[in-house]
């Protein structure tokens, strides 16, 4: 079953350990924790002290999704802050063996994510070593952008990783009429923000994009 991940950035921030809370109660599978820097985006988010403080909100994975320049220079940042997974851009990052590398070694998972106008070409040789594929259906930068259909390139990640040892996953504007589609097409976790945090039932919100 597909695996839904509430991204935080769509959170109330003056109550954001209560909605943590919340959506962990409602079924969420996992958090997502969106880190923007102002460079590799164009919009600031927040960092490894905020994840720190609200850890001890819930016992769910903490999915971290960097979108930030200089990764290698931060990931043990976040993994100190209590990450389990650190997915990671390839457009932005010279020397993504390296980071892999760095973050396999601290014994979490690892992903690499792809912006809409990012070829699958570009993570075909790292396949062996990650774990998550982020496909983003919005460009990186802001919660609440319109969906950008990313179906086509869901099947083919699919196609080309041939197993399930990888999971994949979609992030930007997902609600519950482009979840089905996405769901057919191979997606195993599907982030979501205003979606879930903008609606007044996070569980039934959950319960729908689960179809
Ligand atoms: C966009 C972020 C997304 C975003 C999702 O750069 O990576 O995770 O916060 O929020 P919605 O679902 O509102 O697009
Ligand atoms: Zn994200």
């Amino acid at each position: 079953m597909v695996k839904i991940a509430p991204s935080i950035l769509a959170a109330d921030f003056s109550k954001l350990g209560k909605e943590i809370k919340a959506v962990d109660k409602a079924g969420a599978d996992m958090i997502h924790l969106d880190i923007m820097d102002g460079h590799f985006v164009d919009n600031i988010s927040f960092g490894p002290g905020l994840i720190a403080s609200v850890r001890k909100s819930t016992n769910k994975v903490f999915d971290v999704h960097l979108m930030i320049d200089n990764v290698d220079k931060y990931v043990q940042d976040y993994i100190k802050a209590g990450a389990d997974v650190i997915t990671f851009h390839v457009e932005n990052t010279k020397y993504p063996a390296k980071v892999i590398k760095m973050i396999k070694a601290q014994g979490i998972k690892v992903g690499l994510a792809l912006s809409p106008d990012t070829s699958i070409n570009k993570i075909g040789k790292y396949l062996e070593d990650i774990d998550q594929i982020l496909v983003m259906s919005v460009n990186p930068g802001f919660s609440g952008q319109k969906y950008i259909s990313q179906e086509e390139k869901v099947k083919e990640i699919s196609q080309m990783i041939r197993c399930r040892c990888i999971s994949i996953e979609v992030d930007g504007g997902i609600n519950d009429k482009n979840a089905p589609n996405l769901i057919k097409a191979g997606a195993d976790i599907l982030v979501s923000g205003n979606y879930i945090f903008k609606s007044s039932n996070y569980k039934k919100s959950i319960q729908k994009l689960k179809g």
